[in-house]
């Protein structure tokens, strides 16, 4: 009997909801086109150290609406490991696959990128809850996020009136306030601040100007969303810093929307509380669009796996599923689209 062609699939950065459901899509249609497929464990540092599942029907089912990802995920950069893409290559090799369906956000799919120019052949798929992967409309996992924000500050509101207070909420958006963005625009908040548009001492004033205005008018509570990589004009804030030589960040966000609601108290006297979001937004079930935008990425990959289209990466654009080159990913980040924000910022105030 010929030895069936193997394929590989690995989950890298930080996890999102849907990738068990991509996992599923890619493994169980890539089974229907006759391949085997091997599940890497905790992402590059799987096929560096050789740590890896056989997956089959039995453990790719029942697992779409499971959070997080049953591979595991790392931070790992092959790039910055000795002789990281050697080994990557080597643990290719050892396992005899044909090709590799990475699941990831901007940094993990960049490395793809990296690691198809050197001649691996790779196909990615974009996660993150963040949503700043270029090429696509939307990755796995952002609506998800956003259900979950929305939820968070609907709650919020609902506080802030009994109370008569502000009501901040700090989300995560390392550099794109993209689930600020449709959080705040579905719950109606009163501002939404993102890392695209700085905090200058002139934006925070103009912020605290119309908090004050609104509380003239006798509405006397508020709702304000903020992105966590949101920059504050004066003032520093105190960052973890993260000790891990080959994760891809080296500190911890979070903390602008306290040093924010310090601010807003000085400055208006309105009585102001802070929630944090953190890992909540990135843990659990995924939406329903999630899972179907899962499905059909999945089953995308494992089509561009069988044409050979190596160094492409699942897309949407519009309705439309497609593919788009992994190097335009690797070109940056994609940030908020200002004439969505122009639509929340109608209703601030
Ligand atoms: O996955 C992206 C992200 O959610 C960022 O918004 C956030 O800053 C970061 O992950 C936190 O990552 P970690 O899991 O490394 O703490």
């Amino acid at each position: 009997m010929p030895k069936k062609k193997r394929i590989g699939i690995l989950t890298g950065g930080g996890d999102c909801p849907g990738l068990n459901a991509a996992i599923r899509a890619t493994a169980k249609s890539a089974f229907k086109m006759g391949y085997d497929v091997v599940g890497i464990r905790n992402g590059w540092r799987g096929l560096i150290q050789n740590e890896n599942k056989i997956l089959d029907g039995d453990n790719t089912s029942g697992i779409i609406d499971r959070g997080g990802t049953i591979l595991g995920t790392s931070r790992l950069s092959p790039f910055n490991v000795e002789d990281g893409p050697q080994r990557v290559f080597d643990g290719f090799e050892k396992l005899g696959l044909e090709a590799l369906v990475v699941l990831g956000g901007e940094g993990t799919l960049s490395c793809a990128s990296r690691m198809s120019k050197m001649g691996l052949p790779v196909v990615g798929i974009p996660k993150t809850i963040d949503n700043d992967v270029k090429e696509t409309d939307y990755t796995i996992g952002f609506q998800t996020a956003v259900q979950i924000a929305t939820e968070a500050l609907d709650r919020l509101r609902s506080t802030a009136e009994s109370h008569h207070r502000v009501m901040l909420l700090e989300v995560m958006g390392r550099k794109a306030g993209w689930i600020a963005t449709y959080a705040g625009m579905a719950n109606g908040a009163d501002a939404i601040l993102i890392p695209e548009i700085p905090l200058t001492k002139e934006r925070t004033a103009e912020l605290c100007q119309m908090l004050k205005e609104r509380n003239r008018r006798g509405t006397t509570f508020s709702v304000v969303v903020i992105a966590e990589g949101t920059e504050l004009e004066g003032r520093t804030i105190k960052r973890r810093s993260l000790k891990i030589a080959e994760q891809r960040h080296t500190y911890l966000l979070g903390g602008v929307g306290n040093a924010l609601g310090e601010v807003i108290e000085q400055q208006t006297g309105l009585e102001t509380r802070v929630s944090s979001l953190d890992y909540i937004q990135r843990g659990g079930t995924p939406v329903a669009y999630d899972r179907s935008l899962a499905t059909t990425f999945g089953v995308k990959a494992a089509e561009l796996i069988k044409e050979r289209k190596y160094g492409e990466m699942t897309a949407l654009k519009g309705n439309r599923i497609t593919s788009a080159p992994l190097g335009k990913v690797a070109d940056g980040i994609k940030t908020v689209n200002l004439n969505v924000y122009r639509i929340a910022a109608i209703f601030f105030g």
